[in-house]
C-alpha cells in the first residue's frame, strides 16, 4: 500500500478548551454539519480530543451522529492499571471508559510537563497493552531544525517506542508529525518540506515494521481550512492533527472535507 491509499484521519485536539457550553455547541455545530455534507467513514477517520473530564459526555453527544466520529483522550498515566495514583488516569481506566484513541508524546507534555522519552515510552506501551490506538506525536524544535537536526530528532523519537511496541502491535499505532514551531504560531512547515518528513518517517517506520507502509502519519502545526488541501496533496501526508481550528466547528469541518477529497 502506497502513502496516499490510506484513510486519511482528522484528530481535533482541543487542549485546555473550551468551557462545557461551548463544547456541547461544537460538537453539536460538527455533528450538524457531518449530517448536512456527508464525509464517509471510509473517505477519513475524524476524532476529536476534549479534555479529560468532557471524554464522557463528548462521547454520549457524537454517539447519536450519523457517522462514527472518535473521542481521543489527550493523554494518559505512566502508570498501568488501578491504585493509589492521585491524579492520574491509567489506559485500563479510559479503555474501561469506552475510549479507544489516546494522543501520547505531543510537545506540550514533553516541554510543560516533563514527559521524556522514557516516560513517553511507558504511556505508549501502557496504552497499547491496554488496547488502545495511539496516536505519537514527534517533532522538532526550531532551534534543531536550524541546527539541521531536525530529521534526526524526529527519527529519533520515532525509534525511540521501537522497543515497547511489539511486532504486531503497531497497527494501533498512528504517528503524528508536529514541527514544535509550527504550532499554535500560524507558520506551517511548507507542504514540500512537511512532505519531505513524512517521507523519511515512512522510510523509519518501514524499517521497524513491515506496516510502516500502511501507517497513516498525520501532519500538526497551524493546519486550516486555507492549507489543507496543499497538505492533503501530499502523498505521506495521511490526514492532519489540528488544535486552533478544531475549536471551529466549520473550519474542523472543512479540513475534514480536505483530506476526504483530496486522497
Ligand atoms: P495548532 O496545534 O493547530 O493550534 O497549531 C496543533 C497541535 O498542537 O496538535
Amino acid at each position: 500500500m502506497s502513502g496516499s491509499a490510506i484513510t486519511p484521519w482528522v484528530v481535533g485536539n482541543w487542549k485546555m478548551n473550551p468551557m462545557r457550553a461551548d463544547a456541547k455547541q461544537l460538537v453539536q455545530e460538527l455533528k450538524q454539519l457531518l449530517q448536512d455534507h456527508v464525509i464517509d467513514e471510509s473517505q477519513c477517520h475524524i476524532g476529536v480530543a476534549p479534555i479529560s473530564l468532557a471524554l464522557s459526555n463528548v462521547q454520549a453527544q457524537l454517539s447519536a451522529g450519523n457517522r462514527t466520529v472518535y473521542t481521543v483522550a489527550q493523554d494518559l498515566s505512566r502508570i498501568a492499571g488501578t491504585g493509589a495514583y492521585t491524579g492520574e488516569i491509567s489506559a485500563e481506566l479510559l479503555k474501561d471508559s469506552g475510549i479507544d484513541f489516546v494522543l501520547v508524546g505531543h510537545s506540550e507534555r514533553r516541554e510543560i510537563f516533563g514527559d521524556s522519552p522514557a516516560i513517553v515510552n511507558e504511556k505508549v506501551k501502557n496504552a497499547i497493552d491496554a488496547g488502545l490506538t495511539v496516536i505519537y506525536c514527534v517533532g522538532e524544535s526550531l532551534e534543531q531544525r536550524e541546527n539541521g537536526q531536525a530529521e534526526q530528532t524526529v527519527l529519533q523519537q520515532i525509534c525511540d517506542i521501537a522497543s515497547v511496541v511489539q511486532a504486531d502491535q503497531w497497527e494501533r499505532v498512528v504517528v503524528a508529525y508536529e514541527p514544535i514551531w509550527a504550532i499554535g504560531t500560524g507558520k506551517t512547515a511548507s507542504p514540500a518540506d512537511a512532505q519531505a518528513m513524512h517521507a523519511k518517517i515512512r522510510e523509519g517506520l518501514s524499517q521497524i515494521t513491515p506496516m510502516g507502509q500502511s501507517m497513516a502519519i498525520l501532519y500538526g502545526g497551524s493546519v486550516k481550512p486555507e492549507n489543507a488541501v496543499e497538505l492533503a496533496a501530499c502523498p505521506d501526508i495521511n490526514g492532519a492533527l489540528v488544535g486552533g481550528a478544531s475549536l471551529n466547528a466549520e473550519s474542523f469541518y472543512k479540513i475534514a472535507h480536505a483530506f476526504a477529497n483530496t486522497k
